[in-house]
């Protein structure tokens, strides 16, 4: 039987997660059974919910198990097939292993075609992290023509989509991001009408307020912590908070302290809602179709960090944290 380079989770992350808490491997590639195929990755997709993944709390999705393949968004091609719907040669996108080939249940995968979009858009602006832009700007923010939308974690995957859909539905765009280069790119690059770089910035509550002059009705909120507190400040009535995720605590130890957001939301007749993508599957093919309409149209730019092979794919999730990335973070195996 022959085997593939596997990557497992070996530690649960304390804190920041560390290269020691994977371990490079090698499995066993069993026989294909009917109904299923064998899958060489070509592209990898690293998130940030992945940590939420790593430890061992119950949540939307099961933790990883210790000893065991990560599961993630992949690309892969098509090898052999034992399944009517899918041929050698064609290339599929799903929820599958860290591994350089596997076999997998062809049910579940998708069948995607290079010669609409790049194979690496299906994991970004194509894929889930554009499907949350959209889908939790429009479902959640209902952001109205002319309104204010301030967006953090902005020159990321979804952030970066986020200011561009709001861009096209007509409203003032403000993008917070961690770089000086990441702020000129949200204005250069996607038409942000402002950006504010949060790591040389003194007073996130001064900024937002200058870069936002009729205040905040819509936050599309990637980062949680001190940066949303600023926003708080700046909320105007009837305003819509979207919690679409919180990478600058996933990494504590400890509950963070945070501005309560009580009082806000009621002087403001403010809402706030959380949500995960899977809550709008059945939204999901539309949501891809306007996606891919905006992407041929030129209204909206894909953009990657690319990494290159199998062994970067550990380093390119924790860079992340880091914010080495611009756009989607994915890697070419
Ligand atoms: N609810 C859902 O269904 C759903 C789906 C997908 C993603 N998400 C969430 O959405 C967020 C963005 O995900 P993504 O895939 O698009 O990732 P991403 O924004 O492409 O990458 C993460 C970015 O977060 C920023 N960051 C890292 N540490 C930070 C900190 N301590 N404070 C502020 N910013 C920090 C970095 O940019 P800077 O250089 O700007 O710091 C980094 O580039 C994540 O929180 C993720 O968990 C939620």
């Amino acid at each position: 039987m022959s085997t593939t380079k596997t990557i497992h989770l070996k530690h649960r992350p304390n804190g920041m997660p560390v290269l020691t808490d994977f371990d490079f491997t090698t499995s066993e590639i069993p026989e294909l059974l009917q109904g299923e195929l064998l899958l060489s990755t070509k592209f990898v997709s690293v998130d940030p919910y992945l940590r939420g993944r790593m430890i061992d709390t119950p949540s939307y999705t099961p933790p990883f198990k210790l000893n065991e393949p990560i599961v993630s968004g992949l690309i892969a091609e098509v090898v052999e097939s034992n399944s009517n719907g899918l041929s050698k040669g064609d290339f599929v996108s799903g929820m599958l292993a860290w591994k350089e080939t596997q076999v997998a249940k062809a049910d579940g995968l998708m069948k995607v075609d290079p010669d609409r979009a790049p194979l690496s858009a299906y994991l970004g602006v194509l894929g889930m992290t554009g499907l949350t832009a959209f889908l939790g700007l429009t479902e959640i923010g209902k952001p109205k023509k002319g309104e204010t939308l301030v967006v953090s974690g902005a020159a990321g995957a979804v952030g970066s989509v986020v200011g561009q859909i709001g861009k096209i539905l007509g409203l003032h765009v403000v993008g917070i991001a961690g770089t000086d280069e990441k702020v000129e790119m949200l204005k250069s690059d996607f038409g942000f009408d402002e950006g504010i770089n949060y790591k040389s910035t003194e007073n996130m509550t001064k900024a937002i307020a200058k870069a936002c002059p009729d205040g905040v009705d819509v936050y599309f909120d990637n980062v949680g912590g001190e940066i949303s507190d600023a926003v708080l400040f700046n909320i105007n009535k009837f305003s819509r908070t979207v919690n679409c995720g919180a990478i600058s605590v996933y990494n504590n130890k400890e509950t963070p302290k945070s501005v309560s957001v009580h009082p806000f939301l009621i002087r403001k007749s403010s809402s706030m809602q959380g949500f995960v993508i899977i809550d709008f599957a059945d939204k999901h093919y539309e949501g891809m179709i306007q996606l891919a309409t905006w992407l041929m149209e030129g209204k909206i730019k894909n953009t990657e960090t690319i990494r290159e092979g199998f062994e970067q794919i550990p380093q390119a999730f924790l860079d992340l944290f880091e914010g080495k990335n611009k756009g989607k973070m994915i890697v070419k195996v």
